[in-house]
């Protein structure tokens, strides 16, 4: 069976983005894979994060994984910061990776904005931290969405420089998953740029914890054109923000663009609006009521977290090891302190 790995960062609520372009797939592929799922809070503090807000968002980012219906029972959801091989493989990778590599990945350029000298050293090694994250458990299949690819590349390149660097064969190749009419949802009062849990406005963006009357309202004031909706998917082109609600439609509704449009084309923005709506809400509704359950009993969301930390290093650990070993660092057990050390 193939091993699964994905994460999602706790830096706000999770949005539709997150929901069509990720956690829906991993849903999907809970029926034959093993899956890890982590909430990676390491790769949040690449930005700055309030600690008790971080602390927050971490639990109610778990428990809306699980409402989405991933099962912490059959597969493992995790905190990053609570299984120490990351970083230590992150480590290493740092060190496989080129500063030449690092200074072509787009997100860092996008995050950093125009004061990259300002951005933390952590945001600009990020990719290292998450190559680490799914080579540490040889995980081969990574479902995310689009805006990712470029990281799984350069996972790829760290894995095969390790694996010449060494002389061995030891860390598999990765496998992708980017999959439906909706890998990149885009905001929605800009058709160019996509949907993000930390844009500064509310509005472009579907959370997954909004509430009915929310989702309508953001829906009917989502930026669109003044021309009907056209027939078929080439009428699309050069409509950025039509596309996205077409493809939001048909991500929800387990269709594609043509399947959408043959049964809205022609009709305007209003009527699609309000069937765009009721579709989101019957989905969403029950995923922010169940979270709310969820969250009621905060203590049994971390110990799901922490039990999947344990069964995660289990995994980890002996392939980390390994690669320390391949490294040349020594692999000496730790001895427990001499009585003599320690002070009374
Ligand atoms: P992040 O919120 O950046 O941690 O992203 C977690 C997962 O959601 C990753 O697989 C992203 O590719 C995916 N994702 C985030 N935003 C979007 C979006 N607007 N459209 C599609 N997928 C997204
Ligand atoms: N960088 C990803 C994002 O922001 C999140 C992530 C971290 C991830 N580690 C990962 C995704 C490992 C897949 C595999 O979207």
């Amino acid at each position: 069976m193939q091993r699964v790995f994905s994460g999602i960062q706790p830096s706000g609520i999770p949005q539709l983005g997150n929901y069509l372009g990720a956690i829906r797939n991993w849903v999907a592929l809970q029926a034959d894979h093993e899956c890890l799922f982590c909430v990676v809070d390491l790769h949040a503090i690449t930005v700055w994060q309030d600690p008790a807000q971080l602390a927050r968002q971490t639990r109610e980012l778990a428990a809306s994984i699980i409402a989405c219906g991933i099962d912490p029972r059959k597969h493992i959801l995790f905190h990053q910061s609570g299984v120490p091989a990351h970083a230590r493989l992150a480590w290493i990778f740092n060190c496989v990776a080129r500063i030449g590599w690092l200074n072509r990945m787009t997100q860092f350029k996008d995050k950093a904005g125009k004061d990259r000298e300002a951005a933390s050293a952590g945001l600009y090694v990020y990719p290292s931290l998450m190559a680490a994250d799914v080579l540490a458990y040889h995980a081969t299949r990574v479902p995310v969405g689009d805006d990712q690819k470029q990281h799984l590349e350069f996972a790829n390149d760290i894995a095969q420089k390790f694996n010449h660097d060494y002389g061995v064969d030891f860390f598999p190749p990765i496998q992708p998953l980017i999959q439906g009419p909706a890998a990149r949802v885009m905001s929605l009062r800009d058709g160019a740029r996509k949907m993000s849990k930390s844009d500064p406005s509310d509005q472009s963006r579907i959370n997954l914890a909004d509430d009915a009357d929310t989702i309508a309202l953001k829906i009917r004031r989502a930026k669109t054109d003044p021309q009907p909706l056209p027939d078929e998917p080439a009428g699309l082109e050069g409509r950025p923000e039509a596309r996205n609600l077409v493809g939001i439609y048909a991500a929800m509704a387990d269709t594609d663009a043509a399947g959408v449009l043959r049964e809205h084309g022609g009709r305007g923005f209003g009527a699609f609006k309000e069937a765009l709506a009721a579709l989101l809400i019957s989905h969403l509704a029950p995923i922010a009521a169940e979270t709310r359950r969820l969250l009621a009993d905060p203590g049994a969301v971390d110990a799901i977290l922490g039990e999947g930390a344990a069964r995660a290093a289990e995994i980890a650990d002996p392939i980390v090891r390994e690669a320390e070993r391949l490294v040349g660092f020594l692999q000496i057990p730790s001895a427990a302190a001499p009585s003599s050390h320690v002070r009374s």
